[in-house]
């Protein structure tokens, strides 16, 4: 099938390179010059395990092109809006400018008989108003809205074998999933579940599944403070919890909480919409999912001064990880720099290292030290943190460490290290949650 994918963020340049792979016929569209032209000579614009590889296989097929004009979108049918719905500034209502902005260019290019695939992640209502305008200017066409489940850091095995698929349909458009069946015949064939339904349910499917996460990790992260108060150990309290299978160990680790650029804006935009609709009160809950997240960050900082011996002013401290997950270059809104920044603020001298995100934290917080090596970052320091749980930082000898810092203390941010092997080292070992 002729296939365009408008936005080439973290969600449409895997998308793009899959649907290609996939077998369809792929131009991908993007305002921004630079990212085409990178993505055109096979590189990933963004650090993601394995869209190199796709796309260079994507590539010499011949099936994926790249592009800045809107007019090459002309002659594919089937077209996948793909661009960001960020948090609005100052508010907790997400800002559709780039979604409007791409539908309003598009709209003028469709011909009869072609399907718009809505993934973006947007406040419930957002469809319907897309598709009445649609039938202003482009009548022939057709809306559905699918959204996304994809992770960073697994995005090309989510986009190829995602673990269910969704279509939202407008009533009695049954054209339009027969073409979907067809772009995604072969994720269909190999089982994933399919649920068919209509717009408002799709667009709220999205923003409920990372509500639902988001509130499980605050769950386990309330637990961790109630843990701090009596002297229970979180991990040993999720295990045990996790044995339930209603329960389910995913998502149960406690730490620093939830970063990134979806789940914290998705649950504020959640709430906004909710406001809007008159249906706060049934989102109060989030709230409080978001005070637990943030409340986690301040409690690192708090943890830090007290191994410190009550204050960090002039301290030097070592920041393990500044994305805001392993195997992901994006710092959006991620607690590992959130905290590296708030211990410089209340004067410690914070180095940071990341193996891939040095160059988005750099552009975020350049007032912070970078290095490049967890070794370098230890250097003389009095107080390690490891804030973001790579491989490289939990394989980490506590032995060999120890020979380089100024004072053998480390805070697990994420609830990964062995306390016993730290210990044993010499090391003073402190975690959020366990004693
Ligand atoms: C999240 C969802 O998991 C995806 O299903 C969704 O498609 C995506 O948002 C999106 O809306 O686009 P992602 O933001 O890539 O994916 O990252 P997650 O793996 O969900 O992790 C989010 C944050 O939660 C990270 O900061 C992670 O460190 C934290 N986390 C995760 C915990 O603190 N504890 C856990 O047990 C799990």
């Amino acid at each position: 099938m002729k296939i365009s994918v408008i936005g080439l963020g973290y969600l449409g340049a895997v998308h793009a390179a899959a649907m290609a792979k996939l077998g369809h016929d792929v131009i991908g569209l993007d305002a921004d010059a630079t990212r085409v032209s990178v993505l055109s000579g096979g590189q990933a614009p963004f650090f993601e395990p394995g869209l190199p590889e796709l796309l260079d296989e994507a590539l010499s097929t011949g099936r994926l092109r790249f592009s800045t004009d809107y007019a090459d979108v002309e002659g594919a049918t089937v077209h996948f809006v793909c661009v960001g719905t960020p948090q609005k500034c100052a508010e907790n209502a997400a800002d559709l400018r780039f979604i409007d902005a791409a539908f309003a260019e598009l709209l003028t290019h469709l011909a009869d008989g072609d399907v718009v695939v809505g993934k973006s992640t947007v406040p419930v209502g957002t469809a319907e108003r897309l598709a009445e305008e649609m039938v202003a200017t482009a009548p022939g066409a057709a809306l559905v809205w699918n959204p996304e489940f994809l992770r960073e850091g697994l995005a090309v095995q989510d986009t190829l074998h995602p673990d269910r698929l969704v279509y939202g349909l407008a009533a009695g458009d049954e054209t339009s999933e027969t073409v979907l069946n067809e772009v995604y015949a072969t994720p269909l064939s190999e089982g994933i579940p399919l649920v068919v339904t209509d717009y408002a349910t799709a667009q709220l499917v999205k923003v409920a599944a990372n509500s639902f996460l988001a509130t499980k990790i605050s769950f386990i992260n309330a637990m961790a403070e109630l843990c701090e108060t009596t002297g229970a150990d979180v991990t040993q309290l999720a295990d045990a919890i996790g044995h339930d299978v209603r329960i389910g160990r995913k998502f149960l680790n406690a730490g620093l909480g939830f970063g990134g650029g979806c789940l914290p804006k998705d649950i504020r935009a959640f709430m906004a919409r909710a406001g809007e609709l008159g249906a706060d009160q049934a989102l109060a809950f989030l709230r409080e999912v978001d005070s637990i997240n943030m409340r986690r960050r301040v409690r690192m900082v708090d943890l830090a001064r007290d191994v410190c011996g009550g204050s960090i002013v002039g301290r030097k401290v070592a920041v393990l990880g500044a994305a805001f997950k392993p195997n992901s270059d994006d710092v959006r809104d991620s607690p590992a720099l959130s905290v590296a920044a708030q211990m410089q603020l209340q004067g410690a001298e914070v180095v940071v290292t990341d193996p891939q995100a040095i160059a988005n934290a750099e552009a975020k917080y350049p007032d912070l030290t970078y290095v490049s090596s967890a070794e370098e970052a230890a250097a003389d320091a009095e107080l390690v943190l490891l804030l973001t749980e790579w491989a490289e930082y939990v394989q980490l000898d506590p032995r060999a460490l120890g020979k380089v810092v100024a004072e053998p203390r480390i805070l697990d941010g994420r609830n990964v290290l062995d306390p016993a092997a730290w210990r044993d080292a010499g090391w003073t070992y402190r975690a959020l949650g366990r004693p």
